[in-house]
């Protein structure tokens, strides 16, 4: 992401020292091996950007980046667990390599390493952060609860994809950005405003990723395409598919969710061969750009300069257009 990469450089050198060769190896190397994956960094590197635009170094936001990051990466050891995932960042997971006993303890201490990086801020500050982030946490956990309950429902709607969405996924963004706000020591105002910028940038950055797990390159995509069509995942898209598509589509898509049959290819060339003629993938993306344009409507109000402005619209219109 090309405005990110400013901060780039700095990021991967502190995440690499971020954790130490520490014994037991069976509780440090997952965590190691997950953060040398790479991803794209898109939160810390949000949080820093944040508090360059308003003005401050963003050194001092680097904490705070590091604890969002290894949050995140957290989010994804356990998640691959729930769900069932052979593969991340175009390897293993970590459950796979290793064992699920293994990715659940690894994953916990990722959690607890990532609360201590609040550690190096004064108690004032400190205390800020620390309660965004408790708060972000546990609405992530109710996110993937909801995303799981989902699997086995039929009668999930639109508006509870898009909560669960914004739980699981697009709160962290808003946190991310938010305190590289509040590290700048910004407005109330603006550290809001910023929020919501990111958390409707992150409910379209999540229909993204729904709709690349289903229309993804699997040579360059890192993740099993049709995952979420194997899992019976409720999105967006079998959410549009079901209401907009023909009696028939709709009735062959409601069975086919509610089987998990050994070799899934028919079950993933049918679901996506729905998707597409129901009209699902074409709504699925004016509804990327709808939150798309709803964070940078809330763009206007903050006090940041234009070329910032421009910058964060460019950000966002990069993110949509990712292909991984
Ligand atoms: C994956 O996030 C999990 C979601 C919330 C969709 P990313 O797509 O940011 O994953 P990495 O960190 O770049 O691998
Ligand atoms: C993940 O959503 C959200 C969290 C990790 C909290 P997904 O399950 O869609 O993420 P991917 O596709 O595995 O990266
Ligand atoms: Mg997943
Ligand atoms: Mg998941
Ligand atoms: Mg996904």
């Amino acid at each position: 992401m090309e405005v990110l990469k400013k901060y780039n450089s700095e990021l991967q050198q502190h995440l690499e020292n971020a954790v130490a060769q520490k014994e037991p190896r069976q509780l440090y190397d997952p965590i190691k091996y997950i953060l040398s994956l790479g991803g794209k960094r898109i939160r810390p590197a949000l949080t820093l950007m944040v508090c360059d635009f308003f003005g401050t170094d963003f050194k001092k936001a680097m904490s705070a980046a590091l604890a969002v990051e290894l949050f995140h990466n957290f989010s994804l050891i356990h998640d691959d667990i729930m769900d069932n995932a052979p593969l991340r960042r175009g390897k293993r997971t970590v459950h796979e390599k290793w064992d699920v006993n293994t990715a659940i303890l690894s994953g916990d201490a990722m959690l607890i390493l990532a609360y201590r990086f609040f550690e190096n801020y004064e108690p004032t500050m400190f205390h800020e952060l620390a309660k965004l982030f408790s708060e972000t946490a546990l609405q992530v956990c109710e996110g993937q609860q909801l995303d799981m309950d989902f699997e086995t429902r039929d009668d999930v709607t639109l508006v509870e994809y898009i909560q669960m969405i914004d739980h699981k996924t697009a709160v962290l963004l808003g946190a991310a950005m938010k305190m590289g706000a509040i590290v700048a020591e910004v407005s109330e105002s603006d550290k809001d405003k910023i929020y919501q910028f990111g958390r409707n940038l992150g409910i379209a950055f999540q229909l993204q990723d729904d709709y690349l797990d289903v229309f993804g390159n699997p040579e360059t995509f890192g993740k099993q395409v049709g995952g979420d069509i194997i899992s019976n995942k409720k999105t967006f898209l079998y959410l549009m598919a079901v209401g907009e598509g023909t009696s028939a589509q709709a009735e062959e898509l409601e069975h086919l969710f509610t089987i998990n049959p050994k070799d899934p290819a028919d079950k993933i060339a049918t679901v996506k061969e729905i998707f597409l003629s129901s009209g699902a993938a074409e709504a699925t993306q004016a509804e990327i750009e709808k939150f798309s344009h709803l964070a940078y409507s809330l763009l206007d109000e903050i006090d940041i300069s234009e070329d910032k402005k421009i910058l964060l619209r460019k950000f966002g219109k990069d993110l949509m257009e990712r292909d991984v």
